[in-house]
């Protein structure tokens, strides 16, 4: 695969494009690019998705459903930036069964056909959390065997409604503790830590063919929690229990950069997994300045490099791409602009970092591991 390609000169459509961000200096009557020689450099015109294409890499987002009915500009860039699309909360308990047996598919079925419309992914999110349940389960007072029941039923209806439309579901997420302890939810006071192989399997029943994931935040970096996670899918390989993949969140802040991503990364592949970042984002404390988007573009490109440079990382998705629409104003106070386009769908610094990352790798790479 060429690193980039390079056009005769002459060529003014080209020309007038910018290298990376195309809308910022692409303007009509623009100064053309100084040539190279005879030839002169083409402009990185493609998508984040169209860019990941050429290495086997899905580039998604977080989609917002209200944001995507109401806003075209929003959809616009939904439909032609990305490869990959995850529901932001259209797939969490809460949505899917308010109510005891009382089913709701519109947003996520919503949401499915969008992607296929676009030729789309869509990375299912999420079957197993202790947040976003809804009243009547976390209310009632159902016994061990109950409770038990619920959840395979739940990752049952889920998974086989979604089947053939879903590549992959977070199954299980945030399950663990900072310091590596098994985290003390519903689900583990009700069923103890064997619910964690059997809720990889309930799912696997389902669609035996979709990719099973666990997934987590602050488990980018080799630490106690992805090292206690790292044993724990080990142990269920080494047990047979279907598990194909770890996803890493990706919720960072400016102020610190992954260090052994890509040391951590690759232990999992080792053992037979694929990886994804699953829900990039970098906040900041506002105000934002010129110092805190250039950090944020390289906390940004040292995920996605990590990824590209591990074999079987298989997708890079963002929570959310514009500013405009961002859940971390409302989960952090005093803290935001952690998109990579800002509230106007101008590209930020991490927008170009991203672009320039994917178009600078090397060639394509392993797909997903089998099985
Ligand atoms: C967040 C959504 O972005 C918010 O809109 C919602 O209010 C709360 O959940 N980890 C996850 C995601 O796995 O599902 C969370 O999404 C962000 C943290």
């Amino acid at each position: 695969m060429r690193r980039f390609i390079v056009a005769a000169a002459g060529s003014l459509a080209l020309s007038t494009l910018a290298f990376v961000s195309p809308g910022l200096a692409g303007a009509p009557g623009a100064p053309a690019q100084p040539g190279l020689g005879a030839e002169r450099a083409q402009p990185i015109d493609r998508s984040l998705g169209a860019l990941g294409k050429r290495h086997d890499l899905g580039v998604g987002t977080a989609v917002d459903m209200s944001a995507l009915a109401d806003d075209p500009t929003y959809r616009q860039r939904v439909a032609s930036e990305f490869s990959s699309l995850t529901a932001e909360n259209v797939m969490k308990w809460e949505t899917l069964e308010p109510q005891r047996g009382v089913y709701d598919w519109t947003e996520a079925d919503r949401l499915v056909a969008f992607a296929r419309e676009n030729r789309q992914r869509i990375r299912g999110h999420v079957l197993v959390w202790h947040n976003q349940l809804p009243a009547w389960l976390t209310e009632g007072d159902f016994s061990s065997g109950e409770m038990r029941g619920i959840l395979r039923k739940h990752i049952h209806d889920t998974v086989r409604h979604f089947r053939g439309k879903v590549a992959e579901w977070d199954v299980l997420n945030e399950a663990f503790e900072e310091d590596g302890t098994l985290r003390d939810t519903i689900w583990l006071q009700k069923l103890g830590p064997g619910y964690i192989a059997d809720v990889f399997r309930w799912a696997h029943e389902a669609d035996p063919r979709v990719k099973l994931y666990y997934n987590d935040y602050n488990i980018e970096d080799v630490n106690p929690k992805s090292t206690a996670l790292y044993k724990l899918v080990k142990e269920l390989k080494a047990e047979g229990v279907p598990i194909h993949g770890v996803g890493v969140q990706g919720h960072q802040t400016v102020n610190y950069a992954p260090t052994s991503m890509v040391q951590n990364l690759a232990r999992f592949n080792r053992l037979g997994l694929d990886t994804a970042v699953t829900e990039a984002d970098v906040r900041m404390v506002m105000p934002a300045d010129d110092i805190k988007l250039q950090a944020q573009a390289n906390v940004y490109s040292t995920m996605l490099q990590a990824c590209l440079y591990t074999p079987h990382c298989t997708s890079f998705t963002v929570w959310g791409f514009t500013d405009k629409y961002s859940w971390v104003p409302g989960w952090f106070e005093g803290e935001g602009a952690a998109n990579i386009l800002d509230e106007n769908f101008r590209a930020k610094p991490a927008y170009d970092a991203l672009r320039m990352d994917l178009a600078l790798a090397g060639g394509p790479r392993h797909r997903g591991h089998r099985g």
